[in-house]
């Protein structure tokens, strides 16, 4: 079969002949396959195992169709060489043994070297790069998203200690984000010399900030990551999580290829507040997966209609998707998107 290469080029603002689709968390738990190997591996076992990892990457774009794979890892890898330990708990999330909450906590953050402290990643990118006829999204988790596990020490609501020492001790908080920036920029770049060939920035959480917060202790840093990936000649997703709608137009001459929405701003609605000049990705709330297939088809072909009004569009979710979704439905809706949009091109 040839390269599909849609994907990449609607992330560049180019037209194709149908709306390229992929979905955050598609290699997951939904999947009857993926749970059987869980009851053998835990996730930090699959992401040891190259042979393994390189599987579970595959088996979406095999089962549901999709326009790209994203490697089966997780943010909180690259945390590990820092010198953080943690694990992934079921259920739960990222749980660190040992919160960071000093200046001497954040004092022994060590860099990271890709090569030596996590070859097993580059060898999964190197496998997947041979045997994908899909591009391979790499990802890292963003600065504030990070940071958030390693200070609260495990998934929070609220982000209070995070917060509370981003208020409180504003240098401090700069030399943190500084780092997991460094992290970031070393992490991305191994990740395209490996075979990646598109590298998403995960800010799962900074939709907790306002927009003054955000732009004074957040977006610089998201500034220089990506200004320091500008020479990388893939594509660049930044996704500014859950409720992120109001950050929008703080993101204005980041050097990102393309934003991901979630659902709470309609696609027309995220360009305007971007003011052109980026892709957008996004944005079905995953839970309308729970619904009937025509309100699926439904809220999908109007996601597709207010995309398809610019160039550069890829249709995702707005988030992950849930382990309850149904593998059948999932691979119905890709087939619909491809099938909606190409009607829609035509015309
Ligand atoms: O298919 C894919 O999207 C690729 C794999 C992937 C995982 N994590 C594997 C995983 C990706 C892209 C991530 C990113 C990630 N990890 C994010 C950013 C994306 C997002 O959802 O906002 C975040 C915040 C994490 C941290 C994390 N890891 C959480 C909150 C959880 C969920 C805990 C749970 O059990 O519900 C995890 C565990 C995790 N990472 C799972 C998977 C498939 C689920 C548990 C499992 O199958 O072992």
């Amino acid at each position: 079969m040839s390269y599909n290469d849609r994907f990449i080029r609607a992330c560049r603002g180019e037209r194709t002949d149908r709306v390229p689709v992929w979905y955050m968390r598609q290699a997951g738990r939904y999947d009857p396959e993926y749970r059987k190997i869980k009851e053998k591996y835990s996730l930090l076992d699959i992401c040891r195992n190259p042979e393994l990892a390189a599987e579970v990457t595959m088996m979406p774009v095999r089962k549901l169709g999709v326009d790209a794979a994203i490697l089966y890892s997780d943010i909180m890898n690259p945390v590990m060489p820092l010198g953080v330990k943690f694990d992934i708990v079921p259920n739960v999330g990222p749980v660190v043994e040992e919160p960071i909450r000093t200046k001497r906590d954040i004092e022994r953050l060590r860099p990271i070297d890709v090569e030596g402290d996590l070859p097993h990643i580059l060898e999964t990118i190197r496998i997947l790069d041979r045997e994908l006829d899909v591009p391979l999204i790499t990802f890292a988790g963003a600065p504030f998203t990070i940071a958030s596990y390693l200070i609260e020490g495990r998934p929070s609501r609220r982000y209070l200690r995070t917060k509370s020492l981003m208020y409180g001790e504003p240098e401090l908080w700069q030399s943190l984000m500084d780092k997991l920036g460094d992290m970031v920029v070393t992490y991305a770049r191994a990740h395209a010399a490996a075979g990646g060939k598109a590298f998403q920035l995960f800010d799962s959480w900074v939709g907790a900030l306002s927009p003054r917060d955000f732009e004074r202790c957040v977006l610089p840093v998201i500034r220089r990551i990506f200004d320091e990936l500008a020479d990388l000649d893939i594509p660049k997703i930044y996704f500014p999580g859950v409720s992120s709608g109001e950050l929008l137009p703080s993101l204005k001459g980041i050097k990102a290829d393309v934003i991901g929405l979630d659902w709470r701003v309609p696609i027309r609605e995220g360009r305007r507040r971007l003011g052109g000049g980026y892709a957008v990705q996004g944005n079905l709330d995953p839970a309308v997966l729970t619904g009937p297939m025509a309100v699926i088809e439904e809220q999908a072909a109007d996601i597709i209609d207010q995309g398809l009004e610019q160039p550069g569009f890829v249709f995702n979710l707005g988030h992950g998707l849930f382990p309850e979704a149904s593998l059948d439905k999932i691979a119905a809706l890709t087939e619909f998107i491809h099938r909606y949009s190409a009607r829609q091109l035509q015309n």
